[in-house]
């Protein structure tokens, strides 16, 4: 076992105890380890009573709710659950509520609030393309959504409701021994960290998951095939490539999203609806981490591999040691975490950070490694090369042969007091003049950081106030980061 595996996990022992001597004996085969994966991710029968029992109540009530307003309404059961692919313990329904397609939109919508309330009396109302109804119902986290029935997934008109055949095309083709692999693949995303396509996770959805394992014959043939993808990767079910010359319908911005010519590290052309990538939200990181975790897996399969890993918080006098060691310097601009969701404030954090390391760069502040963390406060946190630079800054002016130019150039620096020169370098001229900051704190306390890229809401946020960490003030963070930085100071793939 090596040392990265001995600190993963941790988070569920009674799965793990038995992992320590798993190197020596053969309780570390491939199979033996799939299986009790599946021994662990497979709903057992009462768990799987339980939960068609809840839906299809959930399935009737909606249904006659929604065939009160609209004779032609049904009501199906989509996602993991609708395919025998969820995960022991993972306990969401998504009952999807279809209406004809000649229904104004607005009328969809008003239809589908009243829905998923009379089956949801608890619910309440969240907002995605439209608007929908979760709620609780008998431990089960129940969404009620309602979606157009079309022909086919390339008449969509926003992404829910391509789901609807999603459903349909897996589970044409998922056997019980597939969704078997899907469960155990998806266990192992999780434990690796890449499962989710949320904007905060940047991973890989359920549905992409099921695409993987069915176009590679189950879990270790997609390992064995990801260990070896050199990105771009195209995959393409249904061979639609070729179709998708054929004119198609415009789309919504929303829809177009992932619309080609893709650009991705993976591309998986949905069966559906040629126009999709579903892998479009996975990052360059995440198939890479996929790729690495997927060889370590077949060379060393072990449990910890499908345990998420919880670092232990980092403590003061450990980040005192890291900072002595590394002799860089931290700087963090922190402020109040902006009330925005998971999938709009990664996004705005991320841009906000690439902004002000570009800038702390394009200064001279060398930066070594950034990122960003939230909880009631949100931080930009940059370790930096260089902290210090002198007053002067060296200014390559234009070849003095560019007469305009040239003269230009000489004319403005020549009466400039605090510049030296401007003096001859090969056939430019060249000025040494005052730099605009000496020290990265200058620039963070300046109003110049407002006007580096930033995300609409960082950008109010910081107008409003923050507070600039340097070196050991950052040890200030712990209190609210200290899981953060433990991850930070002990970077893994
Ligand atoms: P879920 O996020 O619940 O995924 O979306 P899932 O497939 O059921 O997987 P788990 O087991 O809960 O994690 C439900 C369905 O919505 C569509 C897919 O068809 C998915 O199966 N969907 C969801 C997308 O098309 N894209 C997404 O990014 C998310
Ligand atoms: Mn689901």
């Amino acid at each position: 076992m090596t040392p990265e595996d001995a600190d993963r996990g941790g988070s569920d022992p009674e799965h793990l105890e038995s992992n320590d001597d798993t190197a020596e004996n053969d309780d570390s085969s491939f199979e033996t380890v799939v299986a009790r994966i599946g021994e662990r991710v497979d709903p057992d029968d009462d768990e799987r009573e339980a939960l068609r029992e809840a839906a299809t109540a959930l399935i009737e009530r909606a249904e006659s709710a929604a065939t009160e307003r609209c004779p032609e309404a049904d009501v199906l059961q989509v996602g993991s659950t609708a395919r025998d692919t969820w995960i022991s313990g993972d306990r969401d329904i998504d009952i999807f509520v279809r209406f004809p397609p000649d229904l104004e939109r607005d009328t969809l919508e008003e239809y589908g609030l009243e829905v998923g309330h009379e089956t949801l009396p608890d619910g309440h109302e969240e907002y995605a393309e439209h608007p929908y109804v979760k709620g609780i119902f008998d431990g089960f986290d129940i969404d009620v959504v309602p979606c157009f029935r079309l022909e086919s997934a390339t008449d969509i008109r926003s992404a829910v409701d391509r789901t609807p055949f999603h459903t349909q095309y897996l589970n044409e083709r998922l056997d019980d021994n597939l969704a078997a692999e899907v469960r155990v693949t998806k266990q192992f995303a999780k434990g690796i960290g890449v499962y989710g396509s949320d904007l905060r996770t940047q991973g890989f959805s359920g549905y992409l998951t099921e695409l993987l394992v069915c176009e590679y014959g189950g879990f270790r043939p997609l390992l064995e095939a990801a260990s070896d993808w050199k990105p771009p990767i195209w995959l393409d079910p249904e061979g639609h490539e070729r179709a998708s010359e054929t004119a198609s319908p415009p789309r919504t911005p929303e829809v177009e999203n992932g619309d080609p010519p893709f650009d991705d590290p993976l591309v998986v052309i949905d069966p559906t609806d040629p126009e999709r990538n579903v892998a479009a939200v996975c990052s360059v990181e995440n198939v890479a981490r996929f790729q690495h975790y997927a060889r370590k897996m077949l060379e060393s399969p072990s449990l910890s591999l499908f345990e998420p890993h919880e670092p232990a918080p980092l403590e003061d006098d450990a980040l005192e040691a890291h900072l002595t060691n590394r002799a860089t310097t931290p700087v963090a601009v922190r402020f109040e975490a902006p009330d925005l969701v998971e999938d709009q404030l990664y996004p705005q954090l991320r841009k906000s950070l690439e902004g002000v390391t570009d800038k702390l760069d394009a200064y001279g502040f060398d930066v070594f490694r950034a990122t960003t963390f939230a909880d009631e406060t949100a931080v930009i946190f940059a370790e930096l090369a260089v902290t210090e630079r002198p007053a002067l800054e060296r200014h390559d002016g234009p070849p003095v042969h560019v007469r305009n130019h040239a003269e230009g150039f000489f004319e403005a620096y020549a009466d400039d007091p605090d510049a030296y020169g401007p003096f001859i370098e090969d056939d430019r001229y060249v000025t040494e003049r005052e730099r605009e900051f000496t020290t990265a704190l200058e620039f963070l306390e300046s109003d110049r950081l407002l006007d580096v890229g930033l995300g609409a809401h960082v950008e109010t946020a910081l107008e409003d106030e923050y507070d600039v960490l340097v070196g050991e003030e950052i040890i200030g963070l712990l209190a609210e980061f200290d899981r953060e930085l433990a991850r930070y100071y002990d970077p893994r793939p």
